[in-house]
């Protein structure tokens, strides 16, 4: 049995990746700009071997239908640079709500990368990982790396320039993302699909479109200049254009509830009269993620946790890229 375990982290993206320019090969019509987080993680364990006859996945010890499909698919990607076609049981597990919104998807997915190759005992370098995760999730190829990341568009049809790179320039500047769950439900339409709906029937697609080269540069500027201000700025200008964009769709994806317009405000209110150094941002879910300085997060934390409907409060700082695991216990 060849057997590799790995574990990696969602990111949370500060300029949003909204459309696909090739849908069969997940890429991207723009680039995007995240933040790897640290206290949320996804722990993956491939195991390939000859009598298992078909692919197995189990989410957190369950058996995970609804997960096989584009588990088998990424893992048909390895098993072909491998030469194998052997079947694989991945057993995966994630401390935080699967499929709502927290980016799940990019953290299995980067992690099933890891493993699996490791496992096929593929010698990838971590470009060749992120192009792989793109392949599976677009917002997984930036979790293969920490801190703060950039996704590259590319321009070939092949999709190999395709890839996240590292950005350095924020190594060094500890935020905290304070994160409000407002439903722990699975969404209604996963970001796949919803892009392609955006794509097709948005009338303020192409406008979204044109507002992400400029705000990459913006974004990339504040993060070397350490400046929260310009960041804050950018982050959310990019997140509601985002959004209008998927309200825009017809039919409309509303992907907030009542507690994620109200976490909107607290955090734009204690921002405007306290001075407090706190962003949001929101994915195509209900939760509501809050960017801030490490002296703001327990202030943040405390207002966002008392907004009715706010379930519960996570805080997280900046973590690691996606890494294999010593061992072979999958929830360890
Ligand atoms: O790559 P996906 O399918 O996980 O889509 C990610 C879409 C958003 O989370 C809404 C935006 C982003 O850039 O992460």
């Amino acid at each position: 049995m060849l057997t590799a375990r790995a574990l990696a982290q969602p990111n949370i993206a500060l300029v949003k990746y909204w459309g696909k320019r090739d849908p069969a090969l997940n890429l991207p019509e723009r680039g995007s700009l995240s933040i790897t987080l640290d206290a949320l993680w996804t722990r993956t364990q491939v195991s390939f071997d000859a009598g298992l006859g078909v692919d197995r996945v189990l989410l957190d010890g369950r058996d995970w239908p609804e997960g096989l499909a584009r588990t088998s698919a990424c893992l048909d990607l390895l098993r072909r640079l491998a030469g194998s076609r052997l079947p694989a049981r991945v057993e995966t597990h994630n401390n935080f709500p699967t499929a709502a919104g927290l980016a799940s998807s990019a953290s299995g997915f980067a992690a099933l990368v890891v493993a699996g190759s490791a496992a096929l005992g593929l010698h990838l370098d971590a470009r060749e990982m992120s192009i792989l995760a793109r392949r599976a999730s677009g917002s997984a190829a930036r979790s293969i790396y920490g801190g703060f990341v950039q996704m590259q568009a590319g321009e070939r049809a092949d999709g190999s320039d395709a890839c996240a790179i590292p950005l350095p320039g924020g190594a060094d500047w500890p935020l905290r993302v304070v994160v409000a769950v407002t439903s722990s439900q699975p969404k209604a339409v996963h970001s796949g699909p919803g892009m392609e709906l955006s794509r097709r029937t948005s009338p303020y697609h192409a406008a979204w479109l044109a507002t992400v080269e400029e705000d990459l540069a913006a974004a990339r500027t504040a993060i070397e200049r350490h400046d929260f201000g310009a960041l804050a700025t950018v982050s959310e200008r990019s997140c509601l254009a985002m959004h209008a964009d998927m309200l825009a769709s017809r039919p409309a994806l509303i992907y907030w509830n009542g507690a994620t317009l109200e976490c909107i405000h607290a955090i734009r209110e204690l921002r405007e009269r306290e001075g407090v150094e706190a962003f949001f941002t929101v994915d195509a879910g209900p939760q509501v993620k809050a960017v801030c300085t490490p002296a703001a997060a327990s202030r943040v934390a405390a207002v966002l946790g008392g907004v009715a409907g706010v379930q519960e409060v996570l805080v997280s700082g900046l973590g690691a890229g996606a890494r294999l695991l010593a061992g072979t216990e999958p929830t360890a």
